[in-house]
């Protein structure tokens, strides 16, 4: 038995993940790569959906982490830091907002502004005691708390987890007319992926995020944009609710925000949204903490540069006129934005990408017919190229 079979074979009996793996033992990594406990080297074409942006303990963000570490990691709630009031600021700066509310995953962010919008509708909007309603997506992901499967339209997030929290309204992706007809009065937000990732890359029909835009402003509801997977760099703006010109009311945030290092999300709206907390009424241990704040603080001055966000849009742009020559059969549409995209296969995509890991890429199906690809944006265009062209020969079989 190899190392690599012994540490799987751990992992099998001893982990309740149920990830459905691929056969590969990771030990390293650097930039796009990583190195697996034989020392065989793969191009990593997945970034932890989209949590490693800036490439694999990216040097600028290591080096911040390191300093930090130096310094404070962690201190009470109750008393504040050095690296806590720059971090929200430069946050707030960067979507264009007033105020920031850290949190640690992408669930807890998404728990987060829905108890925002739920605080805002009764506090603010006028919404009767216990009558709010938020209206949800087909097809959407936004975590596995136990409030938030409640709304998944996907068996495996959601069966046998309830009785499940009420309060939601769940709509076709991409359809305004049902958007509208499920909207009423008691609407206190519509929380909405600008690009679904879990489901498979589904990019809305244009217009979409402008008519939920437009909605939410003429019901008095508030637009929860959850970046999460789609923002920060990964479709070639700041934020994917950028294409359309779309400002929502609340940015929700995670994955890349931590840079690859630790977990760091956050809601991002104005003081007359998120200021509905008082002291004490919503917080976490770890959220906003020291190192998180000084990791975030790197994110947010990367992503002022605007260069990631240019490479995703070119080397986006690249991979999806290749991935539009495709000659394959098995091919049959390929969606996506910048450097993200889905290719809808007419089979299963598993056995597709078990071939890209033997030949050296790492990429992974979501749902049974889709592979996903999202590189980090720090990839090399040659690697790229090479990327891909080990995708057109792994669909040859
Ligand atoms: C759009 C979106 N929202 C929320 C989440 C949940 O984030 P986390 O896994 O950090 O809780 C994810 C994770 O994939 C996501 O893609």
């Amino acid at each position: 038995m190899t190392r690599s079979d012994q540490l799987r074979a751990m992992s099998e009996e001893h982990s309740a993940h149920n990830y459905h793996p691929l056969p590969i033992v990771i030990a390293e990594a650097d930039g796009a790569w990583v190195t697996d406990v034989e020392g065989r080297r793969y191009l990593d074409m997945l970034a932890a959906y989209s949590a490693v942006n800036f490439g694999h303990r990216n040097p600028r963000l290591v080096e911040a982490a390191r300093r930090q570490l130096d310094r404070v990691t962690l201190v009470s709630r109750a008393f504040d830091h050095d690296q806590f009031g720059p971090f929200v600021t430069e946050l707030a700066e960067l979507c264009g907002k007033d105020m920031v509310l850290p949190m640690n995953s992408g669930a807890e962010a998404v728990e987060t502004a829905l108890k925002t919008a739920r605080k805002w509708g009764y506090e603010v909007k006028g919404v009767p005691a216990g009558q709010a309603n938020i209206i949800t997506f087909d097809g959407n992901f936004h975590g596995r708390t136990t409030t938030i499967v409640s709304f998944s339209t996907d068996p495996d997030a959601k069966d046998s987890y309830g009785p499940y929290t009420p309060g939601f309204r769940t709509v076709p992706y991409g359809d305004v007319a049902a958007l509208k007809a499920a909207m009423d009065d008691d609407t206190v937000g519509v929380l909405v992926e600008p690009i679904q990732g879990e489901a498979g890359v589904n990019v809305p029909p244009s217009g979409f995020l402008r008519a939920v835009r437009e909605l939410c402003a003429e019901r008095g509801a508030l637009m929860l944009a959850d970046e999460i997977q789609a923002g920060l760099g990964r479709t070639g703006t700041t934020f994917a609710c950028d294409h359309e010109d779309v400002v929502p009311d609340v940015y929700i945030l995670g994955k890349a925000l931590g840079g690859g290092l630790m977990p760091v999300s956050a809601v991002v709206a104005n003081a007359d949204v998120l200021g509905v907390f008082k002291p004490g009424q919503h917080g976490s241990t770890f959220g906003g903490n020291p190192l998180a704040c000084a990791i975030g603080r790197e994110v947010v001055a990367m992503l002022r540069t605007g260069e990631f966000q240019e490479r995703s849009r070119e080397l986006g742009a690249h991979m999806h006129r290749r991935l539009g020559e495709l000659s394959s059969d098995l091919v049959q549409e390929v969606r996506g934005r910048g450097l993200w995209a889905g290719v809808e296969l007419h089979g299963r995509a598993r056995p597709v990408s078990e071939r890209l890991m033997e030949l050296g890429v790492l990429a992974k199906e979501t749902h049974e017919t889709t592979l996903r690809l999202a590189p980090p944006l720090v990839i090399e265009r040659e690697d790229l190229d090479w990327a891909l062209d080990q995708l057109e020969t792994a669909l040859k079989g």
